[in-house]
């Protein structure tokens, strides 16, 4: 069969308020042009981020019924550690309320001024966690994964040879080694078994702890499983055993691959880094069987984290994205290849070709889409990363805009019409204005921006 249908059906809906363009022009320009202050009811296909926004099942939602809000000793606490434990092993399982959290009490112990984490790729929030600790946070990630329209299977990798010289030139600096599956940052590019085996290998030989930012865990399995030939017969869960048994710890947003609103984890072997990790989450976070959670949303998790390794799901998430993807490639418009696990994501630097980057293509191309089809992206580029600390301002390495979709939420008429949207837009590409900042804050401007048409 063709097809790949959605692997559930609808039990609860959320309607969608309709809106018209002229309302959504109304709206935007009201925002200043930010998507961020949008009122999310007047969005109408929502890609901002696929964290927190997952529909949860029906199990989770009578998971959650069945949470235990004592205060210390839940038995809520030990299905989530038992579902966590049953696909990575580690020692001690630390319950925070999102993966930014698990970072900060991580990098908080093993951070400090003059130490260097390398990564692929690191996320915003770790990049902020290690740099708050007075560290530096160094992105590692293959020369491919560097170039949207190169194709490699795994973009995520890290890049060895660079990794192996790094630990030798400041091995004394080094803490720990860490690698983001999927890279985010790196547009939702995998890594291999073979390149997360390897990378714990150059860890392990430099004497340094290797921990992963596992967020989206089953998406980077379930490429392992298509893509790695050695693993095309193993299902997600031993894929899944063994990449996290090369690791001496992992980090985790709950938000992404555990189908949960809220959420994450930091988990350890060491006993002496977890009695310290405790210590911090008490104080920061809260007792060591919550976390800074409910017990509900840990029973949540733990359901989530049973439903996540399903290859039936699997398939029909990445053929989603896989979808748009192939639809914008065959009208011209360039798009990261191959396509995210998580999301979609446009060269709009590319694409617009007719507004130069410190006009913000990709701010242009986020608010067209709004404009003319009520979806809402997220500009990753010059608005995002184009200012340094002093205030002056560059372009990004790139304009991306990332669509990325939320799990379970959105069905394929939805990601129909957002090819439609596409189409729509490419008629009028060339009028799409540039656009200036009137009103910005010193540091994450992107939030709260205020933004002008050049025209
Ligand atoms: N690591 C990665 C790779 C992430 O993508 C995120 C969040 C985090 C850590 C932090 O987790 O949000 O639970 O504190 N990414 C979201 C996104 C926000 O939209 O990409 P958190």
């Amino acid at each position: 069969m063709k097809t790949i249908i959605e692997p559930f059906r609808i039990k609860t809906v959320e309607p969608i308020r309709l809106t018209t363009m002229e309302e959504r022009q109304a709206f935007i320009k009201e925002t200043h042009y930010n998507l961020f202050s949008l009122h999310s009811d007047d969005v109408m296909i929502d890609l901002l981020t696929d964290s927190g926004t997952a529909a949860m099942s029906s199990a989770q939602w009578a998971a959650i019924m069945n949470g235990d809000e004592s205060y210390a000793g839940s038995p809520s606490f030990g299905r989530f550690e038992k579902a966590v434990k049953n696909l990575m092993s580690f020692k001690h399982i630390i319950p925070t309320h999102q993966g930014r959290a698990a970072e900060a009490i991580l990098f908080s112990i093993l951070g400090g001024a003059g130490k260097r984490i390398p990564s692929n790729t690191h996320f915003d929030t770790t990049r902020g966690n290690i740099e708050i600790s007075g560290a530096i946070a160094d992105d590692l990630v293959i020369e491919a994964g560097k170039d949207p329209s190169f194709i490699h299977p795994f973009k995520g990798n890290m890049d060895l040879e660079k990794l192996e010289s790094y630990l030798q030139d400041f091995e004394e600096l080094v803490p720990c080694v860490m690698l983001t599956i999927t890279n985010n940052a790196g547009g939702g590019q995998p890594a291999s078994m073979d390149n997360i085996r390897k990378t714990a290998d150059l860890a392990a030989k430099f004497n340094k702890p290797f921990f992963i930012d596992g967020c989206r865990f089953a998406e980077n399995a379930y490429f392992i499983q298509q893509r790695e030939r050695e693993f095309e017969d193993e299902s997600i869960v031993e894929i899944v055993r063994t990449m996290f048994s090369f690791a001496d710890g992992m980090t985790m947003s709950a938000k992404k691959d555990a189908f949960a609103n809220i959420g994450g984890w930091l988990a350890l072997n060491d006993d002496g880094l977890a009695q310290q990790a405790r210590n911090r989450l008490i104080q920061t976070e809260g007792f060591p069987t919550y976390g800074g959670l409910a017990g509900r949303d840990l029973d949540a998790i733990a359901q989530g984290l049973k439903e996540i390794v399903d290859d039936d799901y699997l398939r029909y998430r990445i053929r989603t994205n896989e979808y748009i993807s192939e639809g914008l490639d065959s009208m011209g418009i360039p798009v990261m290849k191959p396509a995210g696990g998580h999301a979609v994501f446009i060269d709009a630097r590319k694409w617009l070709d007719h507004i130069e980057p410190l006009s913000y293509p990709g701010q242009s191309l986020a608010v067209a889409l709004y404009e003319m089809g009520g979806i809402r992206g997220c500009e990753i580029g010059t608005v995002m990363f184009g200012i340094s600390p002093d205030g002056t301002e560059s372009a990004a390495t790139m304009d991306l805009v990332r669509l990325a979709m939320p799990r379970r939420v959105y069905t394929q008429s939805h990601a129909d019409y957002i090819v439609e949207v596409f189409e729509e837009l490419t008629e009028i590409k060339q009028s799409l204005p540039g656009y200036r900042i009137v009103e910005q804050a010193p540091v994450m401007r992107h939030f709260t921006a205020k933004f002008e048409p050049k025209n």
